[in-house]
């Protein structure tokens, strides 16, 4: 929950000193500005957008049902229009229980932090409104709403095999940059990756969103955190919730699990099948490197001309590597990123030989 997280991390940030090199101490966006002058910072010269509670009303037509677009663990989301024109989705925050103070702090905290990520596969964060007890996030509107409901929800259009590949690089790259230090200097994980929080643009290009969780990662010898578990069940790194050491190779067994979701078109949790076939990790792990096996798991909505056994192999076989056990097996994101590029090209060339010697009969 981003205001649980946020408000563990206040607490820490009170029993602690007030020393600025501590990476647990939270530093306002001027801080970090005045620290980090690298380019990606710049970006965001304008600082995000503050917005009333009429703006909102006005925005979404009093957030009407018609403009509902999604219910999450946190609230609704509508589609609305801004003044300017711009399409926007304003996420109304559900924030019970928190005392009005501490809610306005934690969220201009959280608002600081989600406010200095910018990366093409990341879900920009365009404003925010806290205006009196309401709370609202506005982002960008993502057209094509998220990836779980091309895979296996509400929406018609199945998607291919090199759209899928796509996806997951576009993925990968938002991960690895959030695990890179380069946007607020120190590696961000995000807790809860997961096929609802990958969303899709116009040209079905993959953004991640809800930072929500994010937490900051500790800098040097210390490479993980304790936290309370936070997340969704299907996706969790058994590490985690066994140890509560949170790392970034938590987001890596999640990103495994959105890898089998791809290329089986099955949930992560699906509550529908027997007890022993309801996780897809348990359900699919021992077929992954067994190429006569793979077979059967391949999502049978797939085109088949879109794709080539060779580059399902190696798909597979990286998803396989994300979702070990232990987290000091699994690969970076950086590595997965490199992975998936060379899937592209493997598949892109097969399916190339493919059209060649059709051609040539
Ligand atoms: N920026 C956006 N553009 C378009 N649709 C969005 C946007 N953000 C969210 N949605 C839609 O609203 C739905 C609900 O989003 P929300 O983040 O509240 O919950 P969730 O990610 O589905 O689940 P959870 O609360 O467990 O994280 C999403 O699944 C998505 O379909
Ligand atoms: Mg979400």
């Amino acid at each position: 929950m981003p205001f649980g997280f946020v408000s563990a991390w206040n607490k820490r940030r009170r029993s602690k000193s007030q020393d600025h090199s501590d990476p647990w101490i939270y530093k306002p966006a001027e801080f970090w500005q005045l620290e980090d002058q690298t380019p990606q910072t710049t970006k965001r010269r304008h600082g995000s957008s503050v917005f009333t509670l009429k703006e909102m009303e006005d925005a979404t037509c009093s957030f009407s049902d018609d403009n509902l677009v999604g219910k999450g663990g946190f609230g609704r989301v509508y589609r609305g229009i801004l003044k300017s024109g711009q399409v926007v989705a304003v996420k109304k925050m559900e924030l019970l229980g928190i005392k009005e103070a501490e809610g306005e702090l934690e969220f201009r905290v959280e608002v600081d932090i989600l406010s200095r990520l910018d990366h093409p596969n990341l879900v920009s964060l365009i404003g925010y409104c806290a205006d009196g007890k309401h709370r609202f996030l506005v982002y960008e509107y993502m057209h094509n709403g998220n990836l779980q409901d091309h895979l296996n929800g509400i929406k018609v259009r199945r998607m291919d095999w090199p759209q899928r590949l796509r996806v997951a690089l576009g993925a990968a790259k938002g991960l690895a940059y959030l695990h890179s230090s380069s946007c607020v200097g120190i590696p961000i994980v995000h807790r809860d990756f997961k096929s609802t929080n990958i969303l899709l643009d116009v040209n079905f290009e993959a953004k991640i969103s809800d930072f929500g969780l994010a937490k900051l990662m500790p800098e040097g010898e210390e490479t993980h955190v304790t936290a309370r578990v936070f997340g969704t069940f299907g996706y969790f790194d058994p590490e985690y919730t066994s140890t509560g050491k949170l790392t970034l190779q938590s987001d890596v067994y999640a990103f495994g699990v959105v890898l089998l979701e791809l290329l089986t078109g099955r949930r992560a949790v699906d509550l529908n099948q027997g007890p022993n076939d309801q996780n897809l990790v348990l359900q699919v792990r021992h077929l992954l490197n067994d190429c006569k096996m793979l077979r059967k798991v391949i999502d049978p909505d797939m085109i088949r001309n879109s794709y080539t056994i060779e580059s399902i192999f190696m798909f597979a076989n990286l998803a396989s590597r994300c979702v070990r056990p232990e987290s000091n097996e699994r690969p970076s994101m950086k590595d997965c990123v490199k992975e998936i590029q060379i899937i592209i090209c493997t598949n892109t060339k097969g399916l190339g030989m493919v059209m060649h010697s059709l051609r040539m009969l």
